[in-house]
């Protein structure tokens, strides 16, 4: 009798478990702050055009020169958003990358790069994780939308448990932690965020093939939402390593919940083009992190 009703706690248990887990959320969205507020030039500051007070930024690219720019402070994590709208007409061998970095040697790396392409050719979404130096974590996906019509959110929800890349609110990717499996999570190196435009006509579009028509510079790309919702780093990095506090470390946060994993079911099957995980001539034995992606 005893073990009967001990067996309905822990069922009930594991159910309430199972529950809170599959309560997940969205990350809050940003608010729009003007530029200057989190966010200073990176190189050739002249190639970046400010209007409406700094809420919104262009990045030029010419024959000359490509631009960017990066955070003021460093986090550790948190939800890290912007909206772009992508260099629209024969953008082929241009790159706009938004991306989370550490900046050390053996750096940490969170990447977003939007490979350009030919008028009408769809855009590639190359996204890839680095950690501890090493990357070599690609993934490619086509966009649902042609995402030099609008802006779109582009952001990426770091904490200790996952690190989930999202497109406006469908969820694309997701690291987790497998540290338990013997792979490197970023957890204790502060990273700055980052964001640039410029030509990669060697490899962006087809491989390389397709090369930057300069006939049409400047290409330009937009950007808006300057918001950053992290742990400031510098402010106190014993404070940020302190888990539990902040709202991305919640019950809801570590997770994606089901309804989340069916969006990031939807992009792998329909718009999913390439994944590291999944390419056995590149890597004979499958890496282990990706033990957790296949449970997608
Ligand atoms: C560009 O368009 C071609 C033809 O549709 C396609 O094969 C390629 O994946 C597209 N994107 C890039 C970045 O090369
Ligand atoms: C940093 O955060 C820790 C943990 O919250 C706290 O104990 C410490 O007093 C803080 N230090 C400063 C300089 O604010």
């Amino acid at each position: 009798m005893a073990s009967t009703s001990c067996l309905h706690v822990v069922l009930v248990l594991v159910l309430c478990f199972f529950l809170s887990t599959a309560m997940a959320a969205a990350p809050r969205k940003a608010i729009n702050v003007p530029f200057q507020k989190n966010y200073v030039p990176t190189w050739a500051g002249d190639h970046i055009k400010y209007f409406n007070g700094g809420n919104e930024i262009q990045l030029y690219l010419d024959k000359y020169s490509g631009t960017g720019f990066q955070s003021r402070g460093s986090y550790l994590f948190g939800h890290f958003n912007m909206q772009i709208k992508m260099v629209p007409g024969d953008s082929a061998g241009t790159v706009t990358a938004f991306y989370l970095s550490s900046q050390n040697t053996e750096h940490d790396e969170i990447d977003f790069e939007f490979l350009g392409n030919r008028t009408g050719q769809p855009y590639i979404l190359q996204t890839n994780v680095f950690t501890g130096g090493k990357g070599d974590r690609e993934q490619r996906i086509y966009l649902w939308f042609d995402p030099t019509k609008d802006y779109h959110y582009y952001s990426v929800l770091w904490n200790l448990y996952q690190t989930v890349f999202f497109v406006d609110d469908v969820p694309i990717r997701v690291f987790k932690n497998s540290k338990d499996i013997g792979v490197r999570y970023p957890f204790n190196q502060p990273m700055k965020l980052y964001s640039s435009l410029w030509n990669a006509d060697d490899w962006a579009t087809r491989g390389g093939l397709e090369k930057t028509n300069w006939a049409n510079a400047p290409f330009i790309a937009a950007y808006r939402g300057f918001h950053i919702d992290g742990c400031e780093a510098s402010t106190n990095e014993t404070f940020c390593a302190t888990q539990g506090r902040r709202w991305w470390d919640q019950n809801e946060f570590r997770n994606l919940d089901a309804k989340q994993y069916d969006r990031l079911r939807w992009v792998r099957e329909r718009y999913t083009i390439y994944n590291y995980c999944t390419d056995r001539s590149r890597y004979p034995t499958m890496p282990a992190e990706c033990q957790r992606d296949r449970d997608v």
